[in-house]
């Protein structure tokens, strides 16, 4: 099957001249209709840096980003408005990314409305997708700060959700969560990618939520991918050194277990970044 996300050799530098840092050291990889590809790695790796490439909210020096067989690297303007329909974004901040001063009603019929959809029509939407998410009609008429991080969650999933995109770039949607809220909204991602068939970029610093929802994983370090591979694979026995760092650097509940692991992690720490298995 086409892939539905290509990305080719890309390469992304902030900053210029004496100050210019390269986060991306030509990344490359894919996503196919209807796949959940995790990308995991420690914070500065540049999980984000990717995920805003395809957003076309980063400056990409080089390489290429194709969606659905189109040039997208640097679509701006009017081509990226229109390609709001079928890529969108979740953020871990539920506070930060919804208008305190909106209903929930307006905030998810606002991307609506710019389609040139009818109020009524609009409307009748935004109900649909309450439902799809799980949160009562009547949430419609009250404001954000009437609800809790993960209920927030779940209505910048709707909105995400509202005009049928293809792909969603997911990044750390659920760090700012409780395990247990974690859990439910976990759930519902793979619930709406069974019943819709989108696709996933979905950023995460923890191996369990992305073996969990994830169908493959890709390792970034230092803004190079080091290792691609099934999701079970990679995240219980990875094949590249810093993957393995990354796994004994994740905690498990029992003290023995957790001391062993951390045994093992200090000992690889000192491997040089090459292949364990
Ligand atoms: N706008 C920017 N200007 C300059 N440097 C930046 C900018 N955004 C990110 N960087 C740098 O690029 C590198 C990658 O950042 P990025 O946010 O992609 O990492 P990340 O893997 O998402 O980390 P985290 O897990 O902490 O979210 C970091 O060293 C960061 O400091
Ligand atoms: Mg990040």
């Amino acid at each position: 099957m086409n892939a539905l996300l290509e990305v080719d050799n890309l390469v992304v530098d902030y900053g210029r001249g004496r100050t210019a840092f390269r986060a991306l050291h030509g990344v490359s990889l894919d996503i196919a209709p209807g796949e959940c590809l995790g990308l995991v790695g420690e914070s500065g790796s540049g999980k984000s840096t990717l995920g805003k490439a395809i957003l076309g909210l980063a400056p990409v020096t080089s390489g290429s980003i194709r969606f659905d067989g189109q040039d997208i690297t640097r679509v701006s303007g009017r081509g990226r408005r229109a390609l709001a329909d079928d890529v969108q974004v979740v953020f871990q901040d539920p506070y930060g990314s919804l208008n305190p001063a909106m209903t929930i009603g307006d905030i998810l019929a606002e991307p609506l409305l710019t389609t040139g959809i009818g109020a009524k029509a609009a409307e009748a939407k935004v109900r649909e997708m309450l439902d799809r998410v799980s949160l009562p009609v009547a949430a419609m008429d009250r404001y954000p700060s009437e609800f809790s991080g993960g209920q927030r969650q779940r209505i910048a999933i709707a909105r995400a959700l509202v005009r049928g995109p293809r792909l969603i770039v997911c990044d750390e949607p659920v760090s700012a969560l409780d395990l247990t809220t974690q859990a439910t909204i976990l759930d519902l991602f793979i619930e709406l990618q069974r019943d819709t068939g989108v696709s996933y970029l979905f950023v995460s610093h923890d191996l369990g939520v992305v073996r969990r929802v994830c169908h493959r994983v890709a390792v970034m370090y230092r803004g190079e991918l080091v290792e691609v591979g099934e999701g079970e694979q990679v995240t219980r026995a990875p094949r590249h050194a810093y993957s393995e760092r990354l796994r004994l650097a994740s905690p498990v509940a029992d003290p023995a277990a957790q001391r062993a692991r951390r045994a093992q992690w200090l000992a690889l720490r000192e491997v040089p970044d090459a292949a364990v298995r």
